[in-house]
């Protein structure tokens, strides 16, 4: 993934539309190539499959999957099902939205992924629910920038989310070694 838009729309969208794929499987395309579907392939993808922009606007923004903008630094996906529940996601919740001054979900719509915006047009840090993330005997679990984490305590979430933000911080100071 390539985490930038570098492509022009039109040819982002030529490359994966191809005979019989639906719209959503090229949104997918998409946003696995440059990590976010950008807002400038919606008149192409309207184009390409004979729909109207709003159409395809409509499509992106129900389904929660698909960002419109540059993924964060750092991001936090915790699951929120009933195992997880059951074994104090919640309360784990209010903890990092607390640590990260944050709040979960607020990166979906137009609302606003948190107070670290970055100069880079990549927010710092987003934080996500998502429901089963297949760990529920080890509850509760969460992925920070996509690796897994069970039994994640308040603090193992704090050591995590400092080496992840280190991380992040020093793939933007040198991006080759990001890459
Ligand atoms: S309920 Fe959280 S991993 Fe299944």
């Amino acid at each position: 993934m390539e985490h930038a838009s570098a492509a022009a729309p039109d040819d982002l969208v030529r490359r994966h539309v191809s005979p019989g794929a639906s719209l959503i499987a090229v949104l997918h395309a998409i946003q696995d190539e440059v990590g976010f579907v950008p807002p400038d392939v919606v008149a192409p993808l309207a184009r390409a499959f004979n729909l109207s922009r709003a159409e395809v606007h409509g499509v992106i923004t129900y389904y929660h999957h698909f960002r419109t903008r540059p993924p964060a630094h750092v991001t936090v996906a915790l699951c929120r099902a009933e195992a997880c529940r059951s074994m104090g996601t919640e309360a784990l919740a209010r903890h990092i939205e607390g640590r990260t001054r944050c709040r979960f979900d607020a990166a979906h719509g137009a609302g606003n992924a948190g107070e670290h915006a970055g100069r880079d047009g990549h927010a710092e840090v987003e934080l996500e629910s998502v429901y089963c993330l297949g760990q529920c005997a080890l509850s509760p679990s969460m992925t920070i920038n996509g690796a897994l984490h069970v039994k994640v305590t308040p603090e193992k979430f704090d050591t995590l989310f400092d080496t992840a933000r280190a991380e992040a911080t020093s793939s933007v100071s040198n991006p080759a070694e990001g890459a």
